[in-house]
């Protein structure tokens, strides 16, 4: 897996499934937008949980796993910045309804508010079909694998009539999609 190094701590590291590519891309669109909260589905290591709140120090990230999140490595590595709102949380986001009931309260408090939804997790077909409906005007959602696991013909039917994509320059060459709820 890869490596994310922290920005803050040179020569720390979380595993991350991003690559650097991705990043450097996802930099992009996260400084253009400037979501105030991220939710991100699908934690893992937390390497992307870091980024986010490396890049947008600013910002609240709310980050979802089936499993609990190995936190001492963070605390081994210091990396946490204490400011920032940044919340772990256990459970399966497809099957649990009280995680999506919660997940859906925290966005309806976000109307006309920006904010980030990134979809992680083991199955990101079923995430887009439950999540996209929470979404409000204005908010983005974002899917990893795009093009590998989720396929884009069949993302699209879902999205395209009540999302419009958001291209930037090399973001064909990425793993990720992004999009904004009209
Ligand atoms: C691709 S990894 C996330 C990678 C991470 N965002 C990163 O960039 O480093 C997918 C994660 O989704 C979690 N997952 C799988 N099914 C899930 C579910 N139903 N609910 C919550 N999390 C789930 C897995 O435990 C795994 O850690």
């Amino acid at each position: 897996m890869n490596q994310y190094e922290s920005k803050n701590h040179p020569g720390k590291f979380i595993p991350i499934k991003h690559s650097t590519e991705d990043l450097s891309v996802f930099e992009e669109i996260l400084k253009d937008y400037d979501p105030e909260v991220i939710m991100e589905l699908g934690t893992l290591k937390g390497g992307l949980t870091l980024f986010f709140s490396e890049v947008l120090p600013r910002s609240s990230i709310i980050t979802f796993d089936i499993k609990p999140m190995e936190l001492e490595e963070y605390y081994r590595l210091q990396i946490l910045n204490p400011d920032q709102f940044c919340q772990f949380y256990t459970g399966d986001i497809l099957k649990d309804k009280k995680i999506q009931k919660m997940i859906s309260e925290i966005i309806g408090k976000m109307k006309s508010r920006k904010l980030l939804l990134y979809c992680d997790n083991g199955d990101k077909m079923k995430e887009i079909k439950i999540y996209k409906n929470f979404l409000m005007k204005g908010h983005m959602l974002g899917v990893h694998d795009w093009g590998t696991e989720v396929d884009p013909n069949k993302a699209l039917k879902l999205l395209s009539k009540d999302f419009t994509r958001v291209h930037n320059k090399e973001h064909n060459n990425t793993a990720m999609a992004f999009f904004i709820r009209s």
